[in-house]
């Protein structure tokens, strides 16, 4: 048995910081059984004699015992006293595990933790890419609404959901995308989801086997092209020209085509009516699927966008994608689907195996602002917002950085991509722009084939005022002058 105050256990309790006197104890004995002060069978002291030790009420001890005991540390036996029922790694091996560098991953594993993750800005720095403008979000209407719908909803938002997503949300979409987008859909063809890029890793996780052949435009987005990587796929990049991706027509087909028709990610370009047509003829010929990204066509300036693929498909090869990412908030982990009828319900089965659904209240709450024409309407707004500030960094960009990059195309959106007119590695310049305060994605990393590699830069505007615009421009001319005359 260990007397606790010759024992560590009474420097360890002191060292503790919790929210009660229980929860202190509990802390301190889980840790003297991890680092092996307390070994497995050891007997502890009475809780009579630990409060005393410890200056605890015996009644703490106890509820502190009978907390480890049901966590499976502590064993209790009538008349016998309380032992150590588990014996955990001792941290010495632990620390050996980690200094190996080699993790303990299965090969998937492996893979899905070299390829690196997606990282996406968590504040508008210039020129992140793909942030829409919190700052200008009805904040107050948000707020409202939500109050509204817990009051008319107290209970309906609190169970388990659909794991296809709320109904009302559901509905709302197909209206909105019907009408705005040109799709051809109805509810219970829309899944909704935490993101598009959750949408991507569970059509990589239903529809692809490791060692298929997935088509992606080159460059394209990364967050697509890591979850075909991880899934096992094998990737071949689709060349660009102004019509949008090529068909690679010599090679035998894939089983899956990655595109972002309405903005190319991430030059611009739109993919045109022709192409769209030879593209749905080829999956049709060819039975694979085609997944169209629609990630940011809210943000169209002077026209309307193209009305989406999904709407022209006539044999149910295209799974279209949308995010309320850039048209609402990120944190509002949101986006959707429209599927052909053979997908709704293995994507509603494997939903629920991985987190079931997404937050219902949030869900309500957007079916809401959907339904009272509060989103058309900040999308109106948004639009004529990011327009402004694209014209704006267009003008200073020719400006100050017209013998430097050329513009590429940008109808709309919250980002342009630029292309450097000179020698330079868009990799080290980048690093040397984060240094400088400027976040700047190089294009180059985003090719898969060396031949599709163009050195230049994403530069996200949307967040961003004119003032901070202005400020941005200038650091990126001074950088780029400096690396130029280097
Ligand atoms: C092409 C493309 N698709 C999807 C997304 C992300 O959407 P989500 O936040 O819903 O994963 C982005 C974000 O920048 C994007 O550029």
């Amino acid at each position: 048995m260990i007397n606790a105050s010759r024992s560590p256990l009474l420097g360890l309790f002191r060292s503790q910081q919790a929210t009660s006197r229980r929860e202190q104890l509990c802390a301190t004995l889980r840790l003297a059984i991890a680092n092996g002060s307390l070994r497995l069978n050891e007997k502890l002291p009475s809780s009579r004699q630990l409060a005393a030790d410890l200056a605890l009420s015996r009644v703490t001890v106890e509820a502190a015992y009978a907390r480890l005991e049901s966590e499976g540390y502590l064993r209790r036996q009538t008349g016998r006293g309380t032992f150590v029922a588990i014996t955990l790694p001792p941290a010495r091996a632990a620390a050996a595990i980690r200094n190996t560098g080699t993790l303990p991953l299965s090969a998937r594993g492996e893979k899905i933790s070299l390829a690196g993750g997606c990282q996406d800005p968590p504040l508008p720095v210039a020129f992140a890419a793909g942030s829409p403008d919190l700052r200008t979000f009805p904040h107050d209407q948000w707020r409202k609404l939500s109050t509204q719908v817990m009051r008319s909803t107290p209970s309906g938002w609190q169970g388990y959901g659909d794991p296809q997503g709320l109904l009302a949300l559901r509905e709302a979409l197909a209206r909105h995308l019907n009408q705005s987008r040109g799709l051809r859909c109805a509810p219970q063809h829309i899944v909704i989801l935490t993101s598009s890029q959750q949408a991507l890793q569970m059509l990589s996780l239903l529809l692809l086997d490791p060692d298929d052949r997935v088509w992606l435009e080159d460059p394209g987005y990364p967050g697509a092209r890591q979850a075909f990587y991880c899934a096992g796929a094998r990737l071949e990049g689709l060349r660009l020209d102004d019509e949008g991706a090529q068909i690679l027509a010599a090679r035998s087909a894939p089983r899956l085509v990655y595109l972002t028709p309405s903005h190319q990610y991430p030059t611009g370009v739109a993919l045109t009516l022709t192409r769209r047509l030879a593209w749905l003829d080829y999956a049709r010929l060819n039975h694979c699927w085609l997944i169209e990204d629609d990630y940011d066509s809210e943000f169209w300036f002077d026209e309307m966008p193209m009305p989406a693929m999904q709407g022209l498909d006539r044999s149910e090869r295209v799974i279209t994608l949308g995010t309320f990412s850039k048209s609402l908030f990120p944190s509002l982990r949101l986006a959707w689907m429209v599927v052909p009828d053979a997908l709704v319900e293995p994507l509603c089965r494997l939903r629920s195996v991985l987190d079931g659904h997404s937050a219902q209240l949030m869900q309500a709450v957007t079916a809401e602002f959907i339904n009272r024409g509060y989103y058309s309407a900040h999308l109106r707004y948004m639009r004529q917002l990011y327009a402004s500030r694209q014209r704006h960094l267009c003008r200073l960009l020719t400006e100050k950085c017209g013998d430097l990059l050329a513009i590429d195309p940008h109808h709309g959106g919250l980002q342009l991509s630029v292309t450097l007119k000179f020698n330079a590695d868009d990799r080290q310049l980048s690093q040397r722009a984060a240094a400088a305060g400027l976040s700047l994605i190089p294009l180059s990393p985003l090719a898969l084939e060396h031949e599709n590699r163009r050195q230049g830069f994403i530069l996200g505007y949307a967040a961003l005022t004119p003032a901070e615009i202005g400020v941005a421009v200038s650091l990126l001319a001074t950088l780029l002058e400096s690396a130029r005359s280097a």
